[in-house]
């Protein structure tokens, strides 16, 4: 007989945030303990062990998306890194390069950081998706002028889980000569990623989104990008970023980018055939349910899921034992409809009858099991 090891709430949430990966705790503990030295005392052996500690963890970060370590900084978080981004890269610029180009379906720190810009005087151009989620290269190229200094289009979309073709993004950047940024909070550690083959110049790193811990981030800025530092203070991490660094949290980064780069593809495999479990399983039982998103291009530890003429808040209240979302846990804590599922072609029925679920490396087949059987129960007695 075997053993029922399902433990109830099960956590399909995983855009939202991921669990701490145990390697990864253990990896942070002695520097959250014994080794507190500040990484920046450069007089005693406290100080140089956290620095060491910082500066290997640099590295994992950087080995991670084919950079050299001292293109990586420090920061709290995908938030901030989407801000220096896009302020950073604009008040460098002078004023004659005003103009950046960006996506309707951004991450909200992306899309506020856009708007600051406005308010301060810089145009924006915010692309349309298509109704698969991505982006219309053509209009892209045609979006890109004289003016513009800097093109910031996301990896992977935090609702839909869609994946903008990097590549062919970066290579037209490259051949118009303006700076590609790419928020990659959601795509680092789960899809390759290499900034010279794609020609990234400036990519958005978020530490709790790959098994790492809250509150640590990073941006990766080509060598030889102007970039303006929106801190003011003691000219840490190359006067980009001043403010004392965190030793455990960079090291617990650094170790959730080694442990990707080690199991990416055995994470793929496993997340996909566990969402093709799910999907599968319900689309046999229900026929008012759609996939969000391109079919061919995506991470599939995102299904974003429409049942049609099901209120989504109720289904998400019926799940009790199940965590999923309605969308973004940002836009959910405003209680603002998905402007994500609407800027595919929603109508705001379709928008309020969508789920996300999220997907990850903890996440078992007994779990999938669980979470379809309820799901479909759920959806069939609110259809
Ligand atoms: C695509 C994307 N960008 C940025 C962020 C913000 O990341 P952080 O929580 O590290 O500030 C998130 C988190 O929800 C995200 O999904």
């Amino acid at each position: 007989m075997t053993k029922n090891t399902l433990k109830l709430p099960i956590y399909l949430d995983y855009q939202a945030t991921t669990p701490l990966d145990p390697r990864v705790l253990d990896a942070m503990m002695p520097y959250l303990t014994e080794h507190f030295g500040n990484p920046h005392s450069v007089e005693h052996s406290f100080g140089w062990r956290a620095e060491g500690a910082v500066e290997a963890a640099r590295k994992q970060v950087a080995s991670l998306i084919g950079a050299s370590e001292d293109e990586i900084i420090f920061t709290s978080g995908a938030t901030e890194s989407n801000n220096l981004a896009l302020k950073g890269v604009a008040f460098a610029h002078p004023p004659a390069k005003n103009h950046i180009i960006t996506v309707k379906t951004e991450h909200e720190c992306v899309l506020a950081s856009a708007r600051a810009l406005e308010g301060m005087g810089f145009t924006v151009t915010y692309l349309d998706v298509c109704s698969d989620g991505l982006i219309d290269l053509d209009e892209l190229a045609s979006a890109i002028n004289d003016k513009t200094s800097l093109v910031s289009v996301m990896a992977v979309n935090n609702e839909i889980g869609v994946s903008q073709d990097l590549g062919v993004i970066g290579a037209l950047c490259r051949e118009r000569g303006v700076l590609f940024h790419t928020d990659a909070a959601q795509a680092v550690g789960k899809i390759p990623l290499n900034v010279d083959e794609m020609n990234i110049d400036v990519m958005s790193i978020s530490g709790h989104k790959i098994y790492g811990p809250k509150g640590i981030g990073a941006i990766y800025v080509r060598k030889g990008t102007s970039i303006l530092p929106l801190l003011d203070g003691g000219g840490q991490e190359q006067g980009m970023r001043s403010g004392t660094l965190a030793p455990a949290q960079c090291v617990g980064l650094g170790k959730a980018c080694g442990i990707a780069a080690q199991d990416m593809e055995g994470d793929e495999e496993h997340i996909r055939a566990l969402s093709l479990k799910l999907l599968n399983a319900i689309k046999s039982k229900l026929n008012n349910v759609r996939l969000n998103g391109s079919d061919d291009c995506r991470f599939w530890g995102n299904l974003n899921l429409t049942f049609d003429g099901v209120k989504s808040d109720l289904l998400v209240a019926d799940l009790k034992d199940i965590a999923v979302s309605t969308g973004s846990a940002c836009s959910s804590a405003t209680q603002k409809s998905s402007y994500v599922l609407e800027a595919i072609g929603h109508t705001r029925e379709e928008v309020d009858a969508s789920i996300r679920i999220g997907i990850g490396r903890m996440t078992t087949e007994e779990e999938i099991d669980y979470a379809a059987q309820h799901i479909i129960k759920c959806v069939q007695n609110l259809s």
